[in-house]
């Protein structure tokens, strides 16, 4: 891969680069789409990381849909798709314990031991093999793209990391690989996690902090199918939960639940 890249820049084209682990959507659709437009050469990955599992069940069962994934990437004029065998991909290397800034004490960090070390450690790897000038990552996992922000800013890594908006189905539901797994019945109460975000931005720099998130609680304990794990709402830079608005006037409200067999998580910025 690292010879295609740099055969695109002899010609003149610069690299963008989508790293996956297949079961695509629309909302990775987006970023080859985004990357496309910034970009005359651009790569895909698809490679499902067991390092960061935490949870052999989740691994097993995470959806794999090979063919229409090259289908998606060759309709939309992807150049190139990178995908690696764990051997390969993890030869020569031996997992290291990146400093994620103290991003990973929260949220996701603590229900998912060892979760962003595995994906920062395949993130290395992948661009080391791909080479890319920019890489691009969806918002929706808000907390694995601060992570990736602060490794590749603190280890000067020569890769622009952009990051790209949540897509959506039209009644909200963020779009996950993992929504895939949800029966029709979880799969219609799932909009609830969009339903709290959207009242936290409704309420947001209007009431009190704790009244916004007592609000989100109250209408995720509507449904008798969604699990909450947690609801926070964060300073956008360091994820630290936020008690007061101040003088602020940008925060970001954050949920992960789960619901049936699939832990869902979604988040949206709040704005004065
Ligand atoms: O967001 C994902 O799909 C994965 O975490 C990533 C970035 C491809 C690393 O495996």
């Amino acid at each position: 891969m690292a010879g295609w890249s740099a055969n695109a820049r002899r010609n003149g084209q610069s690299v963008g680069f989508v790293p996956t682990m297949g079961a695509l959507h629309a909302g990775h659709a987006a970023l080859v789409e985004r990357a496309l437009l910034d970009h005359g050469a651009v790569a895909c990955s698809i490679f499902v990381n067991p390092l960061q599992f935490n949870d052999p069940t989740d691994l097993r069962n995470y959806p794999r849909t090979l063919e229409a994934d090259v289908a998606l990437l060759s309709g939309l004029g992807c150049s190139a798709l990178f995908m690696p065998s764990e051997t390969g991909i993890y030869a020569n290397h031996q997992p290291r314990q990146y400093d994620l800034g103290g991003l990973d004490r929260f949220w996701e960090g603590p229900s998912r031991p060892g979760h962003f070390q595995g994906v920062v450690n395949v993130v290395e790897r992948l661009f080391h093999y791909v080479r890319p000038d920019a890489a691009y990552f969806g918002e929706k996992d808000r907390q694995q793209l601060a992570i990736i922000r602060h490794v590749a800013r603190s280890l000067r890594w020569p890769e622009h990391i952009v990051p790209c908006a949540t897509v959506r189905d039209p009644d909200g539901l963020a779009l996950s690989s993992r929504n895939a797994r949800l029966s029709d019945a979880e799969r219609a109460e799932a909009t609830i996690l969009h339903m709290a975000l959207r009242m936290a931005g409704e309420l947001a720099f209007r009431a009190p902090v704790q009244e916004v998130l007592d609000a989100m609680s109250g209408m995720l304990a509507r449904s008798s199918i969604v699990a909450p794990d947690h609801i926070g709402i964060v300073d956008e830079d360091s994820l630290e939960p936020i008690t007061e608005w101040g003088v602020r006037r940008r925060a970001v409200a954050l949920i992960a639940a789960q619901v049936g067999p699939v832990r869902l998580i979604d988040n949206l910025t709040l704005e004065a």
